[in-house]
């Protein structure tokens, strides 16, 4: 798989000189000729090259003359060398590209009228450019067309043999699920092993397939590509926040597609840090559910044990008049709102407007208090920011790379792809540490599979071995000499022999990871749900900071502590305010500053300072009727939380449930209101990923039946309650974001912030550290630990409305266990067990997982179906209120 050292832009080589044309062009010595080409503007064809992968050299296109050689050369695969004289154009290099166009076309099926590639085919504009008119002889191969896979079909009568499908996967994205195999005479592409396709199902292969060879089962004979209308948007999936194209017709969206083109080939290998402009599954065929028919078209509202249709006016003037009537009897306290971070950031702005102005209360959340707001509070509380410190490409151009609790393959892929492209083309060490098998495990120079529960452990053994080994940074630690004091006794009572069995990490194993990240010079350290949306969390973070701190990683360029996020506008949600502790911009909800400035921008009176509930505060609040009303913006926590957290009871109670949400969920099931949002698709506004770059979501078809954009929704609930908001646009909503925050919409880029600790590391650290190093603790293990988590092909319960990424990754309503584990047990796959943790059992299938580790077992948490969340039991982070859910102590019998 090795990269060619030609296309490695960190590779060390003499800058050579060579001429191109006459012109007189520098180059690094050895890269592809081609590169060197199109570096000066100049763009010859090349039907198998794409600048993020290595040349493959099959399509005969790219030819150049070279002096001193007869023949022309291939510039793709050629390598650049001082004193070559190259010339592109020239007759002799037309009749030879013609003569190339010719010998593809001579065995195609010229089925142009019936191709889905029809008016953007590489291979029609070539045979145009060339003037290629002697059709008539093509030979037909009458190769039976692959259909077997559920998303794409495989026509090779169409194929021209570039290899750009097999080379993306297997150098891209490192999955390598295609070969060409020879068959009927044919050099045809295949799933390996000619079985039927099983891969991530990103389609990247498809994005760079120039002709038609492999096509979109969702899209196929469906459309021309000039037929519709084409969108760029951001996908609404998860935190990555990649781009798309959302091709439309009318209010159907008819497929996805992406920068990654074989329209784009040309461009710089060292920009692919930022991007290699691929989709994973989830963004390029789970799109179905924006126009899904279970769409809520009209509003609903209760009328005896019944949700019935009624119109818009009737539906918000009983929402506006109870709540003004609650607010009247029981005060603003008896009110809360929750929202979803799949909206944007004007309307996570505006939620929160809406309940500090109109409904004057500071009971609010969002999803971001699932996990994400554990990071948020860490790094806020250590390095004053709040988010992530690096973007991707600081991720790709690492050096080492500590992965902890993060199994991104599966929920962020895009990020993963940064960090195999630091793996393959950048040579980073990465370390990974996860409680499963996987997919980055299995590329990574050092990957450990953990004991369930055992992350925080982990940190503690390498802070305590970076300690031990001297590996500290003088100048990071000497400026805080008591904060490195008491750190050092805080680690002193942990035994590394202890944390080496509990955590199934060797001491050998410690030292010589917190020496790679402590000597490299650009060490990053990505935690996820492993840490985050664990007990703990809070704590665990700072550990990490820890880390990073005394290695010196802290602030310097190419270094820092991450996160990802699983819903795709995590960080707008905390960003904008949407939390009691926050206020916009990330201000503590105590900032006088920030208070003075939106009392006035608002025209209003800030909820006082220090109340408010979050999430599971409002909840119980819900259960002991203080909170009396309760506005859920596309949230469901009646299907996420389990039932230890008694949400239906808490429900049960509201005299007003008001929700506002694209489909009717099991939480809008309940409600006395319900009020149809458009989805992503359907409207404006803004998200910020996982590296705090803002990126733009944009309305690509016309909203489903009577549904309506939140932002609409929530200005007419304001002013139904008395305010005189004048928001014609998501843009009004922005120009008033940016006024607040100024520096905000950074559109495009990740803002560069440099985190310092110094006044965290200075101010009650000392004190505050000696509880968080705990070191091994006894406990009464459970035979099995059962985890939920995300899968590749699902995020939350949306996807879950998508019938393609239910067809790829159906609810099986089985556990996923160790192939180790089933025959310990007697179980076959399918055979039935009982299930049961401290807070219940049940009835549950089998089947067998080989990423599952052993002593494990697996449900994701996408599905309630049999209900396996209910047998969790909730630890609430008692700084953060986050409540930890995915993992718990489980027997297994066999029934
Ligand atoms: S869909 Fe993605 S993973 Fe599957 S073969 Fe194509 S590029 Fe590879
Ligand atoms: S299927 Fe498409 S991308 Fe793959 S080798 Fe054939 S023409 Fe090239
Ligand atoms: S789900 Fe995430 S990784 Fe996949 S396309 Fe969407 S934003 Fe990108
Ligand atoms: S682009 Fe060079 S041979 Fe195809």
């Amino acid at each position: 798989m090795g990269l060619k050292p030609a296309t490695n832009p960190d590779v060390e080589a003499a800058t050579i000189e060579l001429t191109i044309d006459g012109k007189t062009v520098t180059a690094k010595d050895g890269v592809s000729l081609y590169d060197v080409i199109s570096s000066t503007g100049k763009i010859i064809p090349a039907m198998c090259y794409h600048y993020t992968f290595d040349p493959f050299g099959s399509c005969g296109m790219c030819l150049v003359m070279q002096e001193g050689k007869k023949a022309p050369v291939r510039s793709c695969t050629a390598k650049a060398a001082a004193g070559m004289m190259i010339r592109t154009e020239g007759d002799d290099l037309f009749q030879a590209r013609k003569k190339a166009v010719e010998k593809h076309l001579s065995v195609h099926p010229l089925d142009c009228p019936v191709c889905d590639a029809d008016g953007h085919c590489e291979l029609q504009d070539m045979a145009f450019q060339h003037g290629v008119t002697n059709l008539a002889n093509a030979k037909q191969k009458f190769i039976p067309e692959d259909t077997r896979s559920p998303v794409l079909d495989f026509n090779m009568n169409r194929c021209i043999a570039c290899a750009e499908c097999i080379n993306v996967c297997k150098d891209v994205l490192m999955i390598d699920a295609l070969q060409f195999m020879k068959k009927g005479g044919f050099n045809q592409v295949v799933a390996k092993g000619d079985l039927p396709l099983a891969c991530e199902f990103c389609g990247d292969c498809l994005a760079v397939c120039p002709v038609g060879a492999i096509t979109n089962k969702f899209s196929k004979y469906l459309y021309k590509p000039w037929q519709m209308k084409k969108t760029t948007t951001t996908c609404n999936y998860c935190g990555d926040g990649c781009q798309m194209y959302l091709e439309t017709k009318d209010t159907e969206v008819i497929r996805v597609t992406s920068p990654l083109s074989w329209k784009n080939k040309w461009g710089d290998r060292a920009d692919t840090g930022k991007g290699h402009g691929g989709l994973c599954v989830k963004g390029r065929f789970g799109f179905e559910y924006m126009d899904s028919s279970n769409r809520l078209k009209r509003p609903l509202l209760r009328k005896g044990n019944q949700l019935v249709e009624v119109p818009w006016l009737e539906a918000m003037h009983t929402a506006v008049d109870r709540f003004a009537d609650i607010r009247k009897k029981h005060g603003p306290e008896a009110i809360a709102g929750l929202i979803t971070a799949r909206c944007t950031n004007e309307e996570l702005y505006l939620f929160q407007k809406l309940m500090r102005v109109a409904f004057r209360t500071n009971n609010l959340d969002s999803s971001a208090r699932y996990g994400h707001m554990n990071f948020v509070r860490a790094s806020k509380a250590a390095l004053g920011i709040g988010r992530t410190p690096n973007d991707w490409e600081d991720l790709t151009k690492a050096k080492a790379v500590l992965v902890i609790g993060s199994n991104l393959t599966e929920t962020n892929p895009l990020t993963s792809v940064r960090i195999k492209e630091a793996i393959r083309v950048y040579k980073a060490q990465v370390a990974v540490f996860d409680t499963a098998i996987t997919n980055l495990g299995k590329l990574a120079s050092h990957p450990f599979l953990i004991k369930a529960g055992t992350e925080g452990l982990v940190i503690d053994g390498l802070v305590k071995t970076a300690i031990n080994l001297d590996l500290v940074d003088e100048e990071s630690v000497k400026k805080h000499p008591q904060a490195f004091a008491a750190l050092k006794s805080a680690v002193s009572s942990i035994s590394l022999e202890q944390v080496a069995a509990k955590t199934g990490v060797t001491v050998e194993q410690f030292k010589e990871v917190a020496t790679i990240f402590a000597e490299s010079p650009r060490s990053i350290i990505l935690c996820a749900e492993g840490i985050v949306r664990q007990p703990d969390g809070y704590q665990n973070v700072l550990k990490l900071i820890d880390l990073a701190w005394i290695t010196g990683k802290l602030g310097r360029p190419g270094c820092g502590v991450n996160t990802v996020t699983e819903e795709p506008n995590e960080q707008g949600a905390v960003d904008m305010g949407v939390a009691p502790e926050f206020l916009p911009g990330l201000a503590s909800s105590d900032d006088q500053a920030m208070r003075d400035k939106l009392a006035k921008a608002w025209d209003a009176t800030l909820p006082q300072t220090g109340s408010g509930a979050h999430l599971t505060e409002i909840l119980k609040r819900c259960r002991s009727g203080q909170i009396r009303a309760l506005y859920v913006v596309g949230e469901n926590p009646l299907a996420t939380l389990p039932a230890s957290m008694e949400v239906r009871a808490g429900l049960d109670r509201l005299e007003l449930l008001v929700v506002q949400d694209p489909f009717l969920t099991e939480t809008g099931q309940m409600a006395h209101v319900v009020l149809p949002a458009t989805t992503s698709a359907e409207k404006d506004g803004t998200f910020t990923n996982l590296e705090g770059r803002v990126l733009r979501c944009r309305q690509a078809m016309d909203a489903i039946g009577e549904s309506v954009p939140d932002w609409q929704i929530m200005t007419a609930l304001a002013n139904g309650l008395g305010c005189q908001w004048e928001y014609d646009s998501a843009n009004d909503i922005q120009a008033e974001i940016m006024k607040l925050i100024p520096g905000y919409y950074n559109l495009g880029q990740p803002k560069k912030i440099v985190p310092t600790a110094d006044h965290y590391l200075s101010n009650g650290y000392a004190a505050a550290v000696g509880g968080r190093y705990k070191g091994v603790r006894s406990e009464t293990a459970a035979p099995f630990t059962l985890q939920m988590g995300q899968l590749l092909y699902h995020s939350g319960k949306l996807s879950t409305l998508a019938p393609g990424l239910i067809k790829i990754g159906p609810n099986t309503g089985r556990i996923r266990m160790h192939p180790a584990d089933m025959e310990r047990l007697g179980l076959q796959d399918g055979a039935m067990v009982k299930l049961s943790s401290e807070r219940g059992s049940l009835q549950i299938g089998v089947q067998v997982d080989q990423s599952v580790a052993p002593n494990t077992c697996f449900f994701p948490e996408h599905f309630n179906e049999p209900p396996v969340k209910d047998l969790m039991a909730v630890h609430i982070d008692p700084i953060t209120g986050v409540p930890a859910f995915k993992r718990t102590g489980v027997t297994i019998e066999k029934v």
